[in-house]
């Protein structure tokens, strides 16, 4: 196979075949095609696309390029959800334990924030202790006792999405539909689901901001699933504000918990509801009451305890995670807010140093925002826009300015 041919053909529209996707994707993850050939591919498929035939053949090729979770004949209905990423968006932390609640297994594989977008690892690992690396054997076994575990994808699923991946950050060639449909679902399938629910956002702090670019990518995710077999469904949902009341690493954890024991924000807990019933068709009203009961808070407890976290630190997040200076953001003036742009509240976390710029960043877990007021709300003169947790005053005054940047009262 000659390489330099395939880009070529590529880049003038024409079409790859399944057995030359896969043996590109095998030289790939092997380092036997270098990663210039594959970043001039990679801008060749962003420019041109892939018809529905290339896609699955894609994301095949990036499935088989590692191992998958193993599952016993006649086990529970396995079952996922993947969102497209938001800010404040602690739904997964809710979602696995709830399901599980539910009799469903739910290995969740996720990934860390990167821009502004958070990630569910980097929100886990902010409780002491939390092991998010675990080997395939231990995240099998641990599903087949408690119902759940949340991880990261290790170097042994998908490799080819892990080396992709890193490259098409680096090369402008991340907003391809076939590419990110291809990372997407070769990794949940992976986990060996029989369901699907995707969180697709759309909106200013969205990966697509157009809600015609968020319907493409959600067709294209739901042709892909089909083709291979997967179940699955799409709900396409705004990401113009952030979700719920927090946002920041722990700061988002300790919010999971109170949507967990039947409290929290109601917009966090209705997004929480829709897309678990996605998953549990009809059973809104006993996913609503493992909410209520602390169930679903239980089997989240029990699942930190299993991965290395303690229960008991759950409830001492705040103090674990003081951060050294908190600054409450005021309205000037009375009015309805109309606007709090998840973007800027995004960018100033990053900037607070609660996101990364570059995949190797660390990220602070102190800091972020909370008691976010909501769009719609009537605000007086003196009332709370957020409360800003950042690591010195300087950083939270900087944090406050990009934050109002975003804030409209009417
Ligand atoms: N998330 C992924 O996992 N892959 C992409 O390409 C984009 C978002």
């Amino acid at each position: 196979m000659h390489l330099p041919a395939l880009i070529e053909r590529k880049r003038d529209g024409g079409r790859l075949e399944g057995g030359e996707i896969h043996e590109l994707i095998t030289r790939f993850t092997a380092g036997a095609m270098p990663d210039y050939q594959m970043s001039a591919l990679a801008m060749a498929i962003l420019w041109q696309g892939m018809d529905a035939e290339e896609t699955r053949d894609l994301t095949l090729a990036m499935l088989q390029s590692g191992q998958q979770l193993r599952w016993p004949a006649q086990s529970p209905e396995r079952v996922d959800k993947h969102s497209t990423g938001g800010i404040g968006d602690k739904t997964s932390l809710v979602l696995a334990p709830l399901l599980a609640c539910e009799g469903r297994w739910v290995p969740m594989i996720s990934g860390r924030g990167l821009g502004i977008t958070g990630g569910t690892l980097d929100k886990l690992e902010s409780i002491p202790g939390f092991q998010t690396g675990l080997e395939i054997g231990v995240i099998e076994s641990q599903v087949q006792r408690l119902g759940c575990a949340m991880v990261g994808q290790s170097s042994t699923i998908c490799p080819a999405d892990r080396k992709l991946y890193a490259l098409r950050d680096v090369t402008g060639t991340v907003p391809s539909l076939a590419l990110i449909t291809a990372s997407i679902l070769s990794k949940k399938l992976a986990e060996g689901l029989n369901r699907l629910v995707l969180d697709v956002k759309f909106g200013e702090a969205a990966f697509m901001q157009d809600r015609p670019r968020a319907e493409a990518l959600a067709q294209s995710l739901l042709n892909t699933a089909a083709a291979l077999g997967l179940k699955a469904s799409a709900r396409l949902n705004p990401m113009d504000e952030p979700t719920g009341c927090a946002a920041g690493n722990a700061l988002e954890v300790m919010e999971a918990c109170t949507c967990l024991k039947g409290e929290g924000p109601l917009d966090l807990r209705t997004l929480v509801l829709d897309l678990a019933e996605e998953l549990c068709p009809g059973r809104r009203q006993a996913l609503q009451e493992h909410l209520s009961t602390g169930r679903a808070w239980e089997k989240f407890a029990a699942m930190v305890e299993a991965q290395g976290g303690r229960a008991a630190d759950l409830e001492r997040l705040g103090e674990i995670h003081r951060a050294p200076a908190i600054l409450a953001v005021r309205a000037t003036k009375p009015g309805k807010l109309t606007r709090l742009s998840a973007r800027f509240v995004g960018e100033a976390i990053v900037s607070l140093g609660g996101g990364r710029q570059v995949a190797s960043d660390s990220v602070d877990p102190r800091v972020g925002c909370d008691q976010l007021a909501k769009v719609g709300q009537q605000l007086e003169c003196g009332d709370l826009i957020c409360r800003i947790h950042a690591a010195s005053p300087g950083a939270a005054e900087s944090a406050a300015a990009l934050i109002l940047q975003g804030v409209e009262l009417h």
